[in-house]
């Protein structure tokens, strides 16, 4: 099993965080902050030191600044609405996640201006010049996505930092895809509020996310509640970290994650960075020389998360990434990935894309095996609609028949077509419509060789032919409904 959908969640995880949260849960189990016994002592030291290291990694100023969340978009709802009020005006751009976009747009109906800026280039950047010339006397905020979740395409952050330091503006960044793959400084980029998950990039379990708080920032809190000090009194505190970290927080996950950042820290984030960038960088040139097919990514490749889009001719993306999954055991995702703007940005609404996202364990020969079923894939599209088999036409006369297939070959879609033909059998029909079509080889109907696809069904007026070859004969007659589906899509690598 090749595993490539990093970018949701990252898997398989360093067998420390398995042993971690393992000897938590027996061990240390008690509640961190609440009670003073010996095991609501060692959870707590455990979700400390995690925020110790959290705060490393990012180069937070103070630890306390790291606040735990469920994942990025619990943090990126606490930074929005904590922040914006009715009449505040904020700036975005048209790449982000739904996890940021979903949140805006309730805050939109809800009187704050939003502004949604179109890259300006067709790889998705989102030019500083942009940005400060949106800027209003009214704009709280600058939020951004470091890395598309559709292209991987990152976006310059320090650049945008620096103008919103200089207009005094609070500047956010949605680092889903970067935190921990690539090197964010909060400080010296000028970020506010850092927005991530922990189960991504950081290598911890699902269920863990970060809100860093920067020190310009007052944020409102959307939660009240018991906090592991403070209890005497009646107000949420405004100490950093309980202010925002009411009710008991997912120790179990933060031991977790705390594992997954020493992980980072033991390998070195350079070593892990260069090892994800190289297999990137390999599966953007492979598939750049496939034919067929189109690649959303960077140009340059140090503007590249581990992120990448790409599209065959003549197959939706559910297709390919089915065919990857069923056929060749390649974890890949398909669709708008939560990011529909980013799609209609990119020409891929409404279909999407298929994501390919390795991470620190994927290997070279992955790599190399993912790029040959891609080529595997493009090939039988090529072949999809091809007979060696010399047809004879039975029929004087010219029929009209309904043929509906899944197959889409270039410039001849078969979705629920009337054909006119002269063929008097099924097997006549299906010559015809492979000559038309200049489609010469043989791989799609004949068994002997036929490795390209391991099953296909062929159906008239609902009759299934398993085998096509008892299908052949069948005669056709004016109006008869004509099904050709592949099932399973080419047997696989
Ligand atoms: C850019 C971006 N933002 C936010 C999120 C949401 O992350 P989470 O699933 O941790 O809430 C994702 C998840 O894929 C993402 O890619």
């Amino acid at each position: 099993m090749i595993y490539l959908d990093n970018a949701a969640t990252s898997w398989p995880k360093p067998e420390s965080v398995y042993q971690t949260m393992d000897e938590f849960l027996r061990t240390k189990g008690g509640n961190p902050g609440r009670g003073s016994h010996s095991l609501a002592v060692a959870a707590r030291e455990v979700v400390e030191e995690t925020r110790m290291l959290v705060a490393r990694l990012i180069n937070a100023e103070e630890n306390e600044r790291v606040i735990f969340t469920l994942n990025c978009t619990d943090a990126l709802n606490m930074g929005l609405k904590g922040m914006l009020k009715p009449g505040d005006h904020v700036i975005t751009s048209c790449i982000g996640h739904n996890s940021l976009f979903r949140p805006l747009k309730k805050l939109e109906q809800q009187g704050v201006r939003v502004t949604r800026l179109s890259p300006h280039s067709r790889e998705g950047f989102v030019s500083p010049d942009d940005i400060e010339k949106a800027i209003t006397q009214q704009t709280k905020l600058v939020v951004m996505t470091h890395a598309s979740n559709v292209t991987g395409v990152i976006q310059p952050i320090e650049e945008y930092g620096e103008i919103t330091r200089h207009h005094n503006i609070i500047f956010m960044v949605d680092a889903a895809q970067t935190a921990g793959r690539h090197p964010i400084d909060v400080q010296s980029d000028n970020v506010d509020l850092l927005a991530f998950s922990g189960h991504k990039g950081l290598l911890g379990p699902p269920g863990t996310g970060v809100l860093y708080i920067g020190e310009r920032v007052d944020l409102d809190t959307l939660r009240e509640g018991g906090t592991s000090s403070y209890s005497e009194l009646e107000e949420q505190p405004l100490d950093l970290p309980y202010r925002y970290e009411s009710g008991t927080v997912n120790s179990l996950g933060i031991s977790g994650l705390g594992a997954g950042v020493k992980y980072i820290f033991n390998e070195g984030l350079e070593r892990i960075h260069t090892h994800e960038r190289y297999l990137t960088d390999m599966l953007i040139e492979g598939l750049f020389h496939i034919r067929r097919i189109a690649l959303y990514t960077a140009k340059n490749g140090a503007k590249q998360a581990p992120v990448i889009s790409f599209n065959v001719e003549g197959y939706e993306p559910g297709e390919v990434g089915a065919i990857l999954d069923q056929s060749f055991d390649i974890k890949a995702r398909a669709g708008l990935h939560c990011a529909p703007a980013a799609h209609r940005t990119l020409g891929t609404y409404p279909l999407g894309t298929v994501r390919l996202s390795p991470g620190y364990f994927n290997t070279v020969q992955d790599i190399n095996l993912t790029l040959d079923s891609v080529e595997k894939i493009v090939e039988a599209t090529i072949h999809k609609f091809v007979s060696k088999k010399k047809l004879k036409i039975h029929s004087d006369h010219p029929v009209k028949i309904t043929v509906e297939s899944n197959l889409s070959i270039p410039n001849f879609d078969l979705n629920e077509r009337d054909v006119e033909t002269q063929s008097g059998t099924l097997g006549a029909l299906l010559g015809e419509l492979s000559n038309k079509h200049e489609l010469t080889e043989a791989e799609f109907f004949d068994s002997e060789q036929g490795n390209l696809y391991s099953d296909y069904a062929v159906y008239v007026n609902g009759w299934s032919y398993k085998n096509i070859a008892d299908g052949l004969g069948t005669p056709l007659k004016e109006g008869d409904k004509v099904g050709i589906y592949l099932n399973i899509l080419p047997a696989g690598g």
